[in-house]
């Protein structure tokens, strides 16, 4: 990976070049649209109420039934978005949810203590169970979503009778109160989880490996024989920085319940210091967010083989894929800053931020309200060029599931007055509109600088981020192809903060010719700041520009620094 400058290109911003090859007569893999899901967890941060669910708002739908109080305008863009896949009701949430107390006329449900998130803060809340299954179905009938729905995994029967509710098309009690709650057919959920995290202590019905593993057979065994075509998500875990126990963890799941699971599920997070970094610090902040998609990538491929190694030892001939159904960058802040809070122009409400001391590292938490940035839409890049490529692996990734669908750091930002589009919702669509579903074979031969990369917000004994040594590469270049093989989608991340990058595609070695132009869209080109984000005032500052048809001479095309880029091909013959 030699450092290549281009000949005469000013020496205050050096110009860099990357060869790309790509192979376009094998696959490496498929992509699963549901990789580009999302995740609503209800107590949570404007999720679900004043997020997808606003009872009285002038935006809400304003007729009898599930769909009352039920956003238009987030309705709306997620139906635009194409959403895939929605995971309800969480997350840790999940773990205390109870789903009859979600059903039935609303004001008759019982109101709640909250136990997941109520409390943290100094603030108990309670749960009016406005919003439950019906609604949540209703969404996502109406977003053209395909619902996710996570039980708490600590009572068979509850789990099957809700299979029963949902999916059931005889006559038992069940089915009836369907019906009297306005659903006389059954909506058919086909994907299921079996709890939340349950390896960790902070979890309501946390278990040991093998608790754990018995309860998830026991649950998906009664489950399937409610629908046998419901697919189910096991918990699994990487172990969080202490491999052996992941190992452990994995190991019991696929022993017991194994031969019962479609997908197995991992949460990846990563970390952001931008919010509280001194000024001299930003440019490592930058690098840092932009580099963690090799984080990701690399826990996902470890974690696939050992999916791969235990399933086998095993003896499950069952496919198995991962779902990563929770992941995000988080951003970070000294808990010793006021509470933020909303605010109404889709940012974080004016606060006063004293300059964080050296130790504010050791106290840190997670902005729930922090807009989603450039950096980060290079970050989400990242991720999704990561999953594309993780789609043909043995045990690929079948799922991913982002934190969260609207508000709490989503890709889209909810107000009483209004929807933002942030920054990483333009990821969404240029990935989900913009590359296809067949995964070419890729290898990039460019500058790829030695960097620390930030291994999640796991902390070392000094308060340091834990950080491996890897080459992190400017370019991050995907190459797929539409299902019909009409159309080469380039998509290409340039992270080098200041840098130009020339790019160069060679097909099959030189044997496929290119066309001499493509339509190209970009995202961050134009912009200095990689922490800028969009408001309400200001929708459009980090967005897709779509430049239409351009040249592509001899396959070059340079991609400006801190920018996505994607370049899409007529092919002449599209192959086989
Ligand atoms: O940030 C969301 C929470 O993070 C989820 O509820 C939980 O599963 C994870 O730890």
């Amino acid at each position: 990976m030699a450092s290549d400058h281009v000949a005469g290109a000013p020496a205050d911003r050096p110009e860099l070049a990357a060869t790309v090859h790509i192979e376009t007569r094998r696959e490496l893999g498929r992509a699963d649209r549901k990789i580009y899901g999302h995740f609503l967890e209800g107590h949570f941060f404007g999720n679900i109420h004043g997020g997808v669910f606003d009872e009285g708002s002038p935006l809400a739908i304003d007729e009898p039934g599930p769909a009352a109080g039920l956003r238009r305008d987030v309705i709306e863009v997620c139906r635009a978005l194409g959403v895939p896949v929605v995971r309800w009701p969480g997350g840790n949430y999940a773990s205390a949810y109870h789903w009859e107390d979600g059903i039935g006329p609303r004001e008759a449900r019982p109101r709640r203590l909250e136990l997941t998130w109520g409390g943290r803060e100094g603030q108990p809340r309670e749960e009016d169970n406005r919003f439950g299954t019906d609604e949540f179905l209703a969404w996502c009938a109406l977003a053209g979503a395909e619902p996710y729905l996570n039980n708490n995994a600590r009572s068979v029967e509850e789990a099957v009778r809700w299979v029963e509710y949902t999916n059931y098309a005889g006559d038992t009690h069940y089915t009836r109160l369907r019906a009297a709650n306005g659903h006389p057919e059954p909506y058919g959920v086909r994907y299921w989880g079996l709890g939340n995290e349950v390896y960790g202590a902070w979890q309501m019905g946390h278990r040991s490996a093998e608790q754990y593993a018995a309860d998830a057979r026991e649950h998906a065994r009664f489950m399937r024989l409610v629908d046998p075509s419901i697919r189910l998500v096991g918990v699994g875990w990487h172990g969080g920085g202490e491999a052996s126990r992941g190992e452990a963890w994995t190991r019991a799941l696929l022993q017991q319940a194994g031969s019962l699971l479609d997908y197995v599920s991992i949460h990846l997070y990563g970390a952001s210091c931008h919010l509280f970094a001194a000024a001299q610090e930003q440019e490592q902040e930058y690098e840092a967010v932009v580099a963690q998609p090799l984080a990701f990538e690399a826990e996902l491929r470890a974690y696939a083989e050992l999916v791969r190694r235990e399933a086998r030892r095993a003896g499950i001939e069952r496919p198995l894929a991962l779902a990563l159904d929770e992941w995000n960058m988080r951003h970070l802040e000294p808990v010793s800053w006021p509470i933020p809070q909303p605010g109404a122009d889709g940012d974080v409400a004016p606060r006063a931020t004293p300059s964080a001391g050296q130790d504010s590292r050791q106290r840190l938490r997670v902005n729930r309200w922090s807009p989603r940035t450039l950096a980060d839409a290079l970050f989400y890049a990242g991720v999704f060029h990561a999953l594309q490529r993780c789609s043909g692996l043995p045990v690929p990734v079948g799922m991913a599931n982002t934190v969260n669908l609207v508000n709490a750091n989503a890709p889209i930002v909810v107000r009483p007055a209004g929807v933002v589009k942030a920054a990483t919702y333009y990821v969404w669509e240029l990935y989900q509109h913009h590359t296809g579903p067949i995964v070419l074979p890729v290898v990039v031969e460019g500058p790829a600088p030695l960097r620390g990369v930030r291994w999640g917000a796991l902390l070392d004994a000094e308060g340091q981020f834990v950080a491996r040594q890897e080459l992190v590469p400017y370019m991050d270049v995907v190459a797929t192809l539409s299902e019909d093989r009409h159309r080469l989608h380039v998509a290409a991340i340039n992270r080098h903060r200041t840098a130009t990058v020339r790019m160069r595609l060679v097909l099959d070695g030189g044997a496929t010719p290119l066309p001499p132009t493509a339509t190209r869209r970009t995202l961050g080109a134009e912009l200095d700041d990689v922490w800028a984000y969009n408001t309400l005032s200001r929708p459009d500052r980090v967005a897709t520009r779509d430049q239409g048809s351009v040249e592509v001479p001899d396959g070059q095309a340079d991609l400006p620094p801190h920018s996505i880029t994607v370049l899409s091909f007529a092919r002449r013959s599209p192959g086989r």
